[in-house]
């Protein structure tokens, strides 16, 4: 016992450059360079588009300042799983740590992956599937019928990439604080870079960004459901600033440190997205966006030719497969959290003898997450990742107010900007987000949904009858 106590016992290890750095590393994975093709397509409108891309992080800068309040606080292992226990006790934190492991991280590594196998197609051609084997579909419980064959090429290698990383995370090697570090910032260089070049050698027009305002769906109902749906896109290229909670275990004097890397990092995302979406604008008019997934090797195409878009692509390749790392390794430690709380399987809590990591945990939030990208495409995944996130979002918010009022004098190092207004104002946009999901999205945020609720059983289970993992 005592052994194994010590393996789990985490260094303290990152500087706030590191942490910042993984904030920041987190987030820009394959969003930016997928989802502005969906949203153009949406929108119709480069003014629009802009807007969402703005409106979109400041809201999220809004979400990060919120929790960076609870992150200065609370500084344990398992991050927002322990926060929600604080806030909200037993029950809420098992449905949220339930819905990282059923959804929201796995789904997100499925999209990840998706996105970096898509890119790697820029290079390999994958084999056309028979229409009679694409035909085929089978039911998966919790996640309905799927089409495996659908795509096969690209999900082969979406699968494969998650293997791998899995069992590189499995047998210990560990990326850690200066290898995110440099990756990051290889990241962010290479997209300020893109956008530079962009901009100077693009030849584009000014034009394609300013049409003057003309908007694709002409009703206000109509504005409002697309901008949903274009809102959540966004949101999924800035989801993941969480993630660093999950580690704040390991970050050095972290009730500074933890809130202000989620400030900085979240920060440097805004310019570098917005600035990105100008440039990719200035080369190619929205309508031609809307019809280039791979919007970024388009964009590139127009100045280097074929070069430039095996270039830009590798970066694509990179970046999401340090997004995915990352996401691999911080996961496997919100069921490793649940279990050592005794509220799920006890073999989740084990640290392996030889490697020191949480193998089981790993090995189970890989298998799920291979079952997800089988389940659809990029842009489904996202949507109902998006919506079970922004569920547990608007409830961290409130979280707030509870805590402050269940630890009036726990010691505050950061205090959230603007109380009560700020957090109010999330939550409220959150709700509305939520039910315009529910309205215009209907069936993906079902399918978020019921992930999340599938988890109500199983807690009742492990409350009431399972006792093996209470002793
Ligand atoms: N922002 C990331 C990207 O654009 C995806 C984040 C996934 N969400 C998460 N909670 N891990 O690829």
């Amino acid at each position: 016992m005592e052994q194994k106590e010590k393996k789990t016992e985490l260094v303290r290890g990152l500087s706030l450059t590191a942490a910042m750095m993984i904030v920041a590393g987190s987030m820009i994975g394959s969003g930016i360079f997928r989802k502005p093709a969906t949203m153009a397509d949406q929108l119709g409108s480069p003014e629009l588009l802009i807007f969402v891309w703005i409106a979109a992080g400041l809201i999220t800068l809004i979400a990060v300042l919120v929790n960076a309040e609870i992150a200065g606080m609370i500084d344990a292992t398992g991050g927002q799983y322990i926060y929600f226990r604080k806030m909200y006790g037993e029950f809420t934190a098992y449905i949220y740590g339930w819905s990282i492991l059923s959804v929201i991280q796995t789904g997100s590594q499925a999209a990840i992956a998706y996105a970096f196998a898509e890119y790697l197609g820029y290079f390999i051609k994958y084999p056309e599937i028979p229409k009679s084997l694409q035909e085929i579909s089978f039911f998966v419980p919790l996640v309905g019928n799927i089409h495996p064959f659908v795509d096969l090429g690209t999900k082969t290698i979406a699968i494969s990439v998650i293997f791998f990383l899995t069992i590189v995370n499995y047998i210990g090697v560990v990326f850690g604080g200066s290898v995110q570090t440099i990756v990051t910032f290889i990241k962010i260089i290479s997209i300020l870079l893109i956008t530079f070049l962009l901009l100077v050698l693009g030849n584009g027009s000014i034009n394609n960004i300013y049409t003057g305002f003309k908007f694709h769906p002409e009703s206000t109902a109509g504005l409002i459901s697309v901008l949903g749906l274009a809102f959540a896109g966004a949101f999924w290229a800035y989801d993941a600033w969480n993630n660093i909670t999950f580690v704040s275990g390991e970050v050095k004097n972290p009730n500074r440190n933890v809130p202000l890397a989620l400030f900085y990092g979240t920060l440097i995302v805004i310019g570098v997205y917005v600035l990105i979406n100008i440039a990719f604008l200035y080369v190619l008019p929205i309508d031609e966006m809307a019809k280039s997934p791979l919007v970024a090797a388009t964009a590139a195409e127009k100045i280097f030719g074929n070069y430039g878009a095996s270039l830009i692509s590798i970066a694509v390749i990179i970046s999401t497969f340090g997004a995915l790392n990352g996401s691999i390794l911080a996961t496997a430690r919100v069921p490793f959290a649940m279990s050592r709380a005794k509220l799920f399987f006890k073999s989740l809590g084990k640290v392996h003898p030889k490697f020191g990591t949480p193998h089981i945990s790993l090995l189970v939030q890989g298998f799920w997450s291979c079952v997800l990208v089988l389940s659809g495409s990029f842009d489904t995944i996202t949507d109902y990742v998006i919506f079970a996130s922004w569920l547990f979002y608007m409830l961290g918010a409130f979280g707030v107010f509870v805590l402050r009022k269940k630890m009036p004098d726990h010691p505050r190092p950061y205090k959230v900007w603007g109380y009560p207004f700020t957090p109010l104002i999330f939550v409220v946009f959150a709700f509305l987000f939520l039910v315009n999901s529910i309205i215009s999205d209907t069936q993906n945020a079902m399918m978020g949904l019921i992930l999340v609720l599938s988890g109500v059983p199983f807690y009742l289970f492990w409350k009431y009858f399972d006792r093996k993992n209470r002793d």
